[in-house]
């Protein structure tokens, strides 16, 4: 069989490979931080499994997020993945410039201080081990402290744009 012609990465537009990237099913987190009493957080779904031993996660945050820019100052976050129902929870926590994005849900303080969500299929707090470039995002490798599962809800997933119901 042979080999499709690479393109040169100067023919690849950005909506090809947000289209292409979209085809990859991912779950849906909301990744929070307290800085200075305040509640942070925001949607993510550019979020992965790294080490068992030691106990790392990552996730991919744009270089203007202001959770990003909070997750560095606190150096904890807690990943709280989102159930199948939380549909309207991942859409809050993503919209611009909304400071009440905590409003639509209950919260509890995990043991960094970051919050953890209510109804959540998991939480996975975290301190910050490393910071690392990762283009227009910037990855935050996460030392895991503690989880909380709950078996029984089934996680959200995102595909091409949509969440699966
Ligand atoms: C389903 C979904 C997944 C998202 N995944 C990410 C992600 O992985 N990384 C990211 O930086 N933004 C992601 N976003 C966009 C952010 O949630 C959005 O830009 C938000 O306004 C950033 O808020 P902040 O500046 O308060 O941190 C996602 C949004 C949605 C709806």
């Amino acid at each position: 069989m042979s080999a499709a012609p690479a393109l040169p990465p100067e023919a690849l537009e950005p909506g090809q490979l947000r289209r292409a990237l979209g085809s990859f099913a991912a779950g849906v987190t909301v990744v929070t931080t307290q800085l200075d009493g305040q509640l942070v957080g925001t949607t993510v779904s550019a979020f992965s499994a790294l080490s068992l031993d030691p106990p790392l996660v990552l996730a991919c945050l744009k270089r203007d997020s202001r959770t990003l820019a909070a997750v560095r100052q606190t150096a904890a976050f807690c990943v709280n993945i989102l159930c199948a129902e939380q549909g309207e929870l991942a859409h809050a926590f993503a919209k611009s410039g909304c400071d009440d994005r905590f409003a639509l849900t209950a919260v509890e303080a995990g043991v960094t201080g970051a919050p953890l969500l209510a109804g959540c299929a998991t939480h996975i707090e975290c301190d910050l081990h490393a910071v690392h470039d990762g283009g227009d995002h910037e990855i935050l490798v996460g030392r895991v402290l503690r989880v909380v599962v709950d078996e029984a809800k089934t996680p959200l997933v995102y595909v091409r744009g949509r969440f699966l119901t």
